[in-house]
Formats: C-alpha cells, structure tokens, sequence
C-alpha cells in the first residue's frame, strides 16, 4: 500500500498508493492500478490503485455514514474552522516535501510548486477556516404576523472531480468551502497526478477530521469519475477539467439532479492598447502564457496588440519570452518552464502547433519539441503571428505555452474580436485610459478581467467562468454558495 521514494533533490519519503476510504489507504476491489510517470524523464514513478464503480460505493458510503454521523454533523463551524486551520499548519509544515512530489509527479518547477501552489492550499484553507463560523443565514421582515428566517445547511455528500494541472490547488478550492460548510466529500483526483494528494490525505487524518469527512481516490475518469458523478446518493458534483468532459458530467449528473458546479476551458484574450505601458504588457503578456507550461484554463492565449505598437510589442514580446522562458530540470532554480504533464498533452500540443502551421499562421517563435538532455515532454514556448479569427489556434484551447497575436485598429474591434469565442473565462486589458479600461472591463464575456495584469488569480477573489467556460465560482465569499442549501423556516405569529 506504499512505497519508498526519493526525488532528485534528495528528498526521501513514503508515498501511500491506495484509495483513502473511512480514513484508510485500501487497495481497489480488482487491484488495479494507473501508473504515474515522470514527465520529466519519461520514467514511471509508481503505480497506484484506480478505483472501481464498486471502491466509489465504498467511498460515498463512507461519506454519507459520515454526513450523518454526530462526530461531524454537531461540529460547530467554530470547531469545523479549528480543524481547517489544523489541516492548513500539517500541509505548511509539509510543503516542501509536498511540493517535492508535485515537481515529480507534474514537472512544473520546484520554486512554482511551493511558493504559489502550496502557498495558495494553505491560504485557501485558512480563508474557509475563517468563514466557517461566519456563513449564516437571515431574518426576513414578512411583517408582524410572521417571523421568517433562513439557515444555511451542507448540501451533503459532494463528489469532486479535479484535473492535473494544479493538483494541489484545485483540491483545496474544492475541499476548503465543502468542508467549511459541513459537507462530506469523495474527491477524485486526476489520474496522471495522484501522488501529491495521497500524501496529503494522511494530514487530513492527523488534522482531526472524522473517518468518511474526507475521502480521496486515484481512478479514470469514464470509470471512477462517471461512476462518482451517476451514483445516486452524491448530492452535488463539482468538476474542473475540459469543457466537453464537463458537458458530459452535466448530462451524468442530471440522473439524479444533482447540483452541479463546473469550471472548465478558455481561450482568454489580452488586449494591449496602443496608450499601455508597453513593458508592464510584455511581462504579463508572458506570465498570462508561458506560466505553469501554458497549462492553465484561464491563460491568455489570445493577445490582441493595436497596431500601432504591434512590432513594438512582438520585438519586446519575443526578447521576454527569450530570456525568462528557460527549458529545463524542474528541480533547477532556474527552470521557468518543466515539460507538458504527459505525452498525450505533450502531443496535443504540437498537434495544434502543426494545424497552425498548415491553416497559415506564422511562427515567430518556437513551434517544436524541445527535449532535454534527450528526454522529457517539453514543448519550445511558440508565438503565432498572422492568426486568423477562424483558425484552431486562435478557437481552441491549446493548454500549452503557445500563443496567437493579433493586431486590431479600434476598441470596437478589440472587443468583438475577445469576445469572438465560445469561451468566457479569462481575460486582461492593458491601457492607462482608467475610464477606457473599466469601459471595456464591462464589455468583455468573461468570468474575470484584469487590467493591467494577467491571471494573478487571488484566493479572496472569485473564480470562474461564463458561457462554455463552466457555471457557478470557486474562491472568495461566493464559494459557499456552491456548497450550501437555503432553507426557509416561516412562523406563524397570527393569532
Ligand atoms: P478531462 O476534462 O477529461 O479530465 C479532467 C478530470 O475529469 C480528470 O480527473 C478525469 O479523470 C475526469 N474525467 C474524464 N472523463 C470523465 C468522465 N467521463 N466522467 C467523469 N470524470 C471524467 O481533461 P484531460 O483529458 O486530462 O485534458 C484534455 C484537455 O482538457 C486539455 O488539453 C485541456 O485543454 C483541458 N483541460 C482543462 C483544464 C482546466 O483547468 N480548465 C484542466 C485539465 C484539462
Ligand atoms: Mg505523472
């Protein structure tokens, strides 16, 4: 049920491998297992149990023993929070050797790993610590014959499906509101990054919480993950992965009608206007992109330049990418860029490279594997120019670090032109017009805007997207609406 491993920065530990179900590492009903690879040199780390249908009914019964159970349904939020902050100092003592596993299992960079992955779970979990005892609900003046009010109640047992690009991170958005409001949770972890989570289930054991609170599974996603979204007793889904999976879960999910939360792709626009602090774009231009291998949902893959200043910007724009964008060891201090998660996204990846060569963009930059020392799903960071509106790469999510530049003449254009996608997630302005960059702040069909930066996403803040790019938020204040019901209590005051 665990092995022994070391990473390459000399950090040993003992990895577990099986489901955490009732607050124990099991073995799947048949045994079997999903190997996880290491992007980075193309070799298996381990192989870890995959649940069945049958290990998800032993997991979301667990949960539902538990959402029943005294030892978790009478906690106070006071004492809910307490465990939260509990969980919160485990995973910060441990962040180094969680983040260890991270690089390992993920390839993203050491230094990302820990100072903005781990950075964010602990903060988020201290965040829904706090509200814990502080989600209440009214009293409604109905007038004098009746005393109304409302209670804020856990939804139940929650069924969450995470992916691999912030295993660490979307974990704790999901399980840090479920918790806070007294849920119980199956979560299912993405198959080609299950390592850092199994880890860190024992913590949630030593923080205290009851057997069946929390429960984590490794499994595939049309096996595990189909079956935790059907199983009739799961009151609540929520999923963060590809748009057409999540269109998929929403069809599953509606068996039983469950309440659904989605966070799913995006194809955000940046739009840098001709009066931008033209060095303040090319930064965030780049960390929009290039960050976390171009793997995130909200990245701005579309930036949109005026054309006065486009040559200006791509000749800064490319030197930027040159310079920070360094290939290499994730486990060195100055990798900015590991390789793609595994060799199905890494091949994804040039695939869309290829198809923005054949429908005739350019490329400026980049546009090939990139192997180091022989070895490793690396993709060169790729800058298209002459981009089409009706051209793959400038409709469909690449999630690699490749980007379209286009240029456009007015803010009408720049508007239709960011708005020209089925997406609605992401997105940024650079201007130093304030009026200009709150104007078109408005006009943009997105979740989130930034101005003057780009996916510096902030747990106090919510998370999420319009149209295509999902339904309901994550983080901030608005996260507990996802995980509570509203219950009207009415009384009758007439005589
Ligand atoms: P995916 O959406 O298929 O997987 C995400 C999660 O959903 C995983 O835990 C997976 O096991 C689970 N899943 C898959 N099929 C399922 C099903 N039928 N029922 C229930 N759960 C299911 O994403 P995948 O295949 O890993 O990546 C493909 C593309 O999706 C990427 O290239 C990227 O464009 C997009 N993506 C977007 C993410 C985002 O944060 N918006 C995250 C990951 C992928
Ligand atoms: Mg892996």
């Amino acid at each position: 049920m665990e092995v022994q491993l070391t990473a390459p920065n000399g950090k040993t530990w003992t990895q577990p491998l099986g489901l955490f179900i009732n607050n124990e590492f099991v073995p799947s009903s048949n045994g079997q297992k999903i190997t996880t690879i290491n992007p980075t040199t193309e070799e298996e780390i381990c192989s870890v149990y995959a649940a069945t249908a049958e290990d998800v009914d032993k997991a979301v019964a667990a949960a539902r023993k538990a959402f029943k159970d005294p030892s978790w349904r009478k906690l106070s939020g006071t004492e809910r929070g307490a465990l939260l902050n509990k969980l919160a100092d485990l995973i910060e003592q441990h962040q180094e050797l969680i983040a260890t596993i991270e690089t390992l299992d993920n390839g993203k960079p050491y230094s990302a790993a820990l100072n903005e992955d781990l950075a964010d779970v602990i903060s988020v979990f201290r965040y829904y610590a706090g509200f814990a005892d502080k989600n209440f609900g009214q009293v409604i003046d109905a007038g004098p014959d009746k005393f109304a009010y409302t209670v804020k109640e856990p939804i139940g047992v929650c069924g969450q499906i995470i992916p691999w690009n912030y295993p660490m991170d979307m974990a704790a958005w999901k399980l840090g509101p479920a918790l806070c409001c007294g849920n119980t949770v199956v979560l299912k972890l993405a198959e080609q990054t299950p390592l850092s989570m199994l880890y860190t289930a024992q913590l949630i054991k030593e923080a205290g919480f009851p057997p069946g609170v929390v429960n984590i599974i490794n499994g595939h996603g049309r096996e595990a993950g189909a079956a935790l979204v059907q199983h009739p007793d799961v009151d609540k889904i929520a999923f963060t992965g590809s748009t057409a999976t999540g269109k998929e879960v929403m069809k599953m999910a509606a068996g039983t009608m469950k309440n659904v939360t989605l966070e799913t792709g995006g194809k955000s626009p940046l739009i840098i206007f001709d009066d931008a602090d033209l060095d303040l774009a090319v930064k965030w231009s780049h960390i929009g992109i290039m960050s976390n291998q171009g793997q995130i949902c909200t990245a701005t893959s579309r930036i949109l330049v005026h054309e006065k200043i486009y040559d200006q910007f791509l000749t800064k724009f490319k030197a930027q990418v040159q310079s920070i964008s360094v290939l290499g060891d994730p486990f060195e201090p100055s990798t900015f860029q590991g390789p793609q998660v595994t060799k199905a996204q890494y091949e994804r990846v040039l695939s869309y490279i290829r198809s923005g060569q054949e429908e005739g963009a350019t490329i400026a930059l980049g546009g090939e594997p990139a192997p180091q020392k022989g070895k490793g799903f690396f993709v060169a960071p790729t800058v298209f120019t002459n981009v089409k509106p009706h051209m793959k790469i400038f409709r469909e999510e690449i999630f690699g670090p490749c980007v379209a530049v286009v240029a456009f003449s007015t803010e009408e254009e720049a508007i239709q032109l960011a708005n020209d996608t089925t997406y609605g997630l992401g997105s940024a302005i650079f201007t130093r017009d304030l009026v200009r960059a709150h104007r078109v702040a408005r006009e943009i069909e997105a979740g989130m805007v930034w101005i003057n930066s780009s996916n510096d996403s902030d747990f106090r803040i919510p998370f999420g997207g319009v149209k295509q790019s999902g339904i309901g938020r994550e983080l901030g204040e608005p996260a507990l609406a996802s995980y509570c019901n509203i219950k009207a209590i009415h009384v009758n005051m007439a005589t």
